[in-house]
């Protein structure tokens, strides 16, 4: 029996880099997808993708480090699996993914998703998805050293069909919001600028945003157990005590989180152009105050300002690389893709790739 597992990307409509700080977001599913064929293989472990790379080992093999980035989310997931269960099926795996990787739709999470509930199946190991995001969690903070919220995997499994998901990352309570936006699509516009967030300065701000809330707790004597459940007041009141660059950070995820929630109301009366308002500031937000964009996206995102059929664009995901989301009017599509894609070839010497993006299921298992 191969059991097939389909793991789809995340599209994040707002509410960025607040995952971590307890705030809320506003992703969906992608239509795109990275599916696993699984089967067990009793000679020895196998997982081999499409783009060519593959790798072998037998599971019992003792836990080392990989030089080869991609084969930690292989080796960490199976670790963290041996934990619950010590002796797994040696098995095989082929991967045929959509989904562009370092693109910032989260094709990590979804490959680690999709491994955990193939190989948790595969061996008979009761996973529910509370679960499976802890888990997944495990092998990005200690396998890829990546301080990663729980958005991309909760969306990941939650997911569905032409709905946005407002999450509050405290206690993941969520409510769904249905995606429907008429005339106008959600395009991905990929820098092509490939990022592997653990490189870059992502964990720094998870850092930042911890220290923030440690003193404007000590300043405003208050236990808030996130940066996201602060005032502004409080903040305000902390600043002689915050760095700058503590002080920037704390008020950009002040302003996000409500622009997340806002946003969510906007999009239920229908009122995309007040969507659009908030996803442009959520981009000056990230640029100047949270300091994770990059020359590129802000070009992408400039550019859209001077076109009248895109109502509102920002980065997406982690930073520093990767895609900008935007809300541009179907009929305008073409027009704008050519557009924009030759003068960022002509700014960059660049290739820009459009994905126009469905909000699809969460993640789904079928045995062939
Ligand atoms: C990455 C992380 C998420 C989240 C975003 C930023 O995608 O994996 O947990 O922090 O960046 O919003």
């Amino acid at each position: 029996m191969i059991i097939k597992v389909t793991s789809p990307g995340r599209v994040n409509l707002i509410g960025e880099h607040t995952d971590y700080n307890g705030g809320y977001v506003l992703p969906c599913a992608l239509n795109l997808s990275i599916n696993l064929y699984f089967k067990i293989n009793n000679k020895e472990s196998r997982v081999k993708t499409d783009l060519g790379y593959s790798m072998s080992f037998n599971i019992t093999d003792p836990y080392k480090k990989s030089s080869i980035h991609w084969e930690n989310y292989v080796f960490g997931v199976i670790e963290e699996l041996k934990k619950i269960k010590s002796d797994l099926n040696n098995f095989s795996c082929d991967i045929k993914s959509s989904l562009p990787s370092g693109a910032g739709i989260s094709s990590s999470s979804a490959l680690v998703c999709g491994l955990i509930k193939g190989l948790s199946i595969l061996n008979n190991i009761n996973l529910d998805n509370s679960k499976i995001i802890n888990l997944s969690r495990n092998v990005e903070h200690n396998y890829i050293g990546l301080l990663g919220g729980i958005m991309d995997q909760y969306t990941i499994l939650n997911a569905k069909e032409n709905k946005a998901i407002l999450l509050n990352c405290n206690d993941l309570t969520t409510k769904y919001i249905d995606i429907d936006f008429g005339e106008l699509e959600i395009l991905l516009l990929d820098t092509n600028i490939k990022h592997n967030l653990s490189n870059t300065e992502y964990n720094v701000r998870v850092k930042e945003c911890k220290q923030a809330l440690k003193t404007i707790n000590q300043v405003n004597a208050k236990k808030h157990k996130n940066l996201s459940q602060v005032s502004i007041d409080e903040i305000n009141n902390a600043k002689n005590d915050l760095s700058i660059n503590q002080f920037k950070r704390a008020v950009f995820v002040y302003n996000e989180n409500r622009r997340a929630v806002k946003s969510a109301e906007l999009i239920e009366k229908n009122d995309f152009s007040g969507f659009g308002k908030l996803m442009y500031q959520s981009h000056e937000g990230l640029k100047n105050n949270y300091e994770v964009s990059c020359k590129e996206l802000d070009f992408l995102v400039k550019q859209t300002k001077k076109i009248d059929g895109v109502v509102g664009a920002r980065m997406m995901g982690g930073g520093f690389g990767g895609c900008t989301v935007n809300l541009v009017k179907r009929n305008e599509i073409e027009e704008i893709v050519t557009n924009v894609k030759k003068n960022y070839k002509s700014n960059f010497g660049i290739n820009l790739k459009a994905i126009i993006a469905k909000p699809g299921t969460g993640i789904s298992v079928v045995r062939i």
